[in-house]
């Protein structure tokens, strides 16, 4: 790993990085879930090493790996991810979201397969915890990013997430477009932070979006905090 020392900006600071999908159970062999890939979330783990930090990644299921010097810590449901964050939440500087939360789970979960009996079957479902909104609402030394995936009214909706979630900072995700994003290996965000830092980051590599994305949180921070 090549360490670039007079760019580091985050020596020693504690950073928690969350990506990949989530997965909720609908009996023992099915779940619900989505695309995430988890590339975003990795690049944006290792992006943040790269700058000095001592960092964690939090991660659904994906089949990616990671350098060896990030602490990976492996979670399935919505739940156990909220759990393993807070765990280690007072201890961070630093928290990012880059993690595809589904935002609903089966409200009963089968025990046995379930058997296909009937036409049609209807799968009752609730809504997950937020996690970020609550990371928000319990934040008090930490900085806090999160991710909008919007196929939608982009600015407009993840500037209503930047406020409502209590963020720091939010990345904006054009996810109608199929060549980036979602389970892509490249991206395109636009960043926004609360102190009115505003950045478009075109197309490129996720790995090069994740040390822009690890550039200007690392200035903003610094302004806030040095
Ligand atoms: N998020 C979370 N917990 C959830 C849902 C989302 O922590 N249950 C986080 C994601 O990790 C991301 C941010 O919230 O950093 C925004 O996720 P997104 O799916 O864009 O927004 P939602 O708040 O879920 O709203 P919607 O899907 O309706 O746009
Ligand atoms: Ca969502």
């Amino acid at each position: 790993q090549q360490h670039e020392d007079s760019q580091q900006q985050l020596i020693g600071k504690n950073v928690l990085v969350s990506a990949g999908p989530t997965q909720e159970a609908i009996d023992p062999v099915r779940y619900f879930s989505n695309y995430s890939s988890g590339k975003m979330g990795f690049a944006i783990a290792e992006a943040a090493y790269q700058q000095g930090a001592n960092v964690t990644l939090v991660t659904g299921p994906s089949s990616l790996s990671v350098i060896n010097q990030v602490e990976r810590v492996d979670v399935t449901t919505t739940e156990e991810m909220y759990q393993e964050i807070m765990k280690r939440y007072d201890q961070v500087d630093i928290v990012i979201k880059a993690a595809a939360v589904a935002d609903y789970r089966p409200k009963k979960v089968y025990d046995q397969k379930m058997k296909k009996q009937t036409e049609s079957v209807t799968i009752e479902l609730e809504k997950t915890r937020d996690i970020l909104r609550t990371l928000g609402e319990e934040k008090r030394h930490q900085y806090l990013v999160g991710f909008a995936a919007e196929s939608q009214n982009v600015r407009q909706n993840g500037e209503k997430k930047l406020y409502h979630k209590h963020l720091d900072a939010i990345v904006m995700n054009d996810i109608s477009r199929d060549d980036i994003g979602f389970d892509a290996d490249d991206n395109e965000v636009v960043f926004l932070s609360k102190s009115g830092k505003q950045k478009s980051i075109e197309q490129s590599s996720k790995p090069t979006i994740a040390k822009h994305i690890l550039d200007l949180i690392a200035r903003d921070w610094k302004d806030i905090y040095e």
